[in-house]
């Protein structure tokens, strides 16, 4: 069973993250699921030495952000299996 105080650590551990979550999906009404999948992304990325990734983006405007969950989208399809190379990221 999880205590009370790890359950708040859990939730303060990721603030920043539900927040950009948020936003992305309540101020800029993207797709919760799609939101979700970039999010993880960026997770990820940050896991692997990409830190402070999501403070960045967060940080950024509204379009600079829809423009990065889109590439983070573009690029988990090509990572899919059977999933066809795009010809160039624009
Ligand atoms: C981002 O979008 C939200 C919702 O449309 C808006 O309230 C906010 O002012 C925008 N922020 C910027 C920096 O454009
Ligand atoms: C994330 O961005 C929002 C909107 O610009 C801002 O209000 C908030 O303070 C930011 N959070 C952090 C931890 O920078």
């Amino acid at each position: 069973m999880v205590g009370i105080g790890s359950l708040v650590d859990l939730l303060l551990f990721y603030t920043l993250e539900r927040a950009l979550y948020n936003r992305m999906v309540c101020s800029l009404g993207k797709n919760s699921q799609q939101v979700k999948k970039a999010i993880a992304l960026w997770l990820m990325l940050e896991e692997i030495g990409y830190h402070d990734l999501i403070p960045t983006i967060n940080s950024s405007d509204n379009a600079t952000i829809e423009s990065l969950s889109y590439k983070a989208l573009q690029c988990l399809a090509c990572i899919q299996p059977d999933s066809v190379q795009p010809f160039q990221f624009r």
